[in-house]
């Protein structure tokens, strides 16, 4: 097998360069990924927009946070229990939409769903997923929300009628993709929306764009009460990165907001996702549950998340190299490897329960820290 380069999303932490390498950390599920999917296809996964500033920015956003650990208290166990919109979920980690998991595995958004219930928590179904709805429905053992990209509004109609059928218990609609953002990895791979199509697995639905009668650019703030008009489940919104925007969604009635600059592969150059966490926080005040992905792959990640007020993360890409690595069993374990992170941070933190994470825990330093 070929040597691995270093891995896109984190250099600075070593990870495994051999196939037989112990896997420690999600870092290292990473480079498992990597080795095993072609050059192409892991190019779509890891890959951001133009320049990838905000992809990077994203993790660089976490190092510019120093933890204020407390002493003395007694951590002997930790509580992560959380819920999302009323689900009960084992801790306060979700799995991400993303598109296409067919492109790690045939069985795709089928193995993610078991592999995510078995950990405990909740998976948000991409639009443009390879697999069925009711099909990933049927093999999730854990609660699913249901993101709505609108290429036309007949069809996606029918997708919140189907995905409202099948059991998913809330609509996430993402607002940063007026257009898909410029993402160059796949433009020099020739990975263009003919070859996406074409790449789609049996049975798959729906891509990323819709060209034919995509109205995804003509959405207005009033699309979200279109989408109260065609469905009784609770509306998120996912891509919010102002306290305006905060604002308005409120006025719109969502029952959530997502933090979110879609990992970087949209507008290169908006705000890392932590640094627009603070003020969406203050905006909405605690009357909506406010979540945030984008860079998490660290239990202290989350932490911090949780510090500055996020209910809880959603985390992206390490979902789909767990996927690309070990199937359902993976994704799982990839969870399973955040959640002991995170219970070790809540104990070595002197925070035992999330209701004892608040902003005292979280310093910003003025400037990034890098590994020397
Ligand atoms: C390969 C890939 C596909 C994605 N597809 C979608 C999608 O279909 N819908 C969506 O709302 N967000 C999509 N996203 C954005 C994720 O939901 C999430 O915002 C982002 O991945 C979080 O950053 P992270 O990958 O650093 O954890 C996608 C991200 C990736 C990496």
């Amino acid at each position: 097998m070929e040597a691995l380069e270093p891995t896109t999303s984190d250099e600075a932490v070593a990870s495994t360069t051999t196939p037989d390498a112990p896997i420690i950390n999600l870092m290292d599920y990473e480079a498992l990924a990597r080795a095993q999917m072609t050059a192409t296809f892991w190019d779509y996964y890891a890959g951001a927009a133009d320049d990838e500033v905000t992809l990077h920015a994203n993790r660089a956003a976490f190092r510019r946070l120093w933890l204020r650990p407390r002493s003395l208290v007694n951590v002997k166990t930790c509580d992560l229990r959380a819920t999302a919109l009323g689900a009960p979920i084992s801790m306060p980690i979700l799995a991400a939409p993303t598109a296409l998991h067919g492109l790690a595995r045939p069985e795709g958004e089928c193995a993610t769903a078991a592999g995510v219930g078995a950990a405990g928590t909740l998976m948000v179904v991409s639009s443009s997923a390879s697999r069925r709805i009711e099909e990933i429905a049927e093999a999730a053992s854990g609660p699913l929300w249901y993101q709505l990209y609108i290429g036309g509004f007949a069809e996606s109609e029918a997708r919140v009628r189907r995905a409202e059928a099948a059991g998913y218990r809330a609509i996430v609609l993402t607002t940063d993709l007026p257009r898909l953002g410029h993402r160059e990895r796949d433009l020099r791979n020739h990975l263009g929306f003919d070859s996406i199509t074409s790449l789609r697995m049996q049975g798959a639905e729906d891509v990323e764009i819709a060209p034919e009668d995509f109205v995804g650019d003509a959405l207005t703030w009033e699309t979200i009460d279109w989408v109260r008009s065609i469905t009784s489940l609770p509306i998120l919104v996912k891509g919010i990165l102002t306290a305006e925007d905060a604002l308005l969604a409120l006025e719109h009635g969502v029952a959530a907001i997502i933090v979110s600059n879609h990992g970087g592969r949209q507008l290169d150059g908006a705000i890392p996702s932590m640094e627009a966490l603070p003020e969406v926080i203050a905006a909405v005040n605690g009357r909506v549950e406010v979540y945030v992905d984008g860079g998490v792959r660290r239990g202290t990640d989350v932490l911090k998340a949780l510090a500055l007020g996020a209910r809880a993360v959603l985390v992206g890409r390490p979902i789909l190299w767990g996927l690309a690595a070990r199937g359902a069993e993976g994704v799982s374990d990839v969870l399973g490897i955040l959640r002991a992170e995170l219970d070790r941070a809540m104990a070595l933190a002197g925070r035992p329960t999330l209701a004892d994470i608040d902003a005292t825990l979280v310093r910003r330093s003025r400037e990034e820290w890098t590994h020397p």
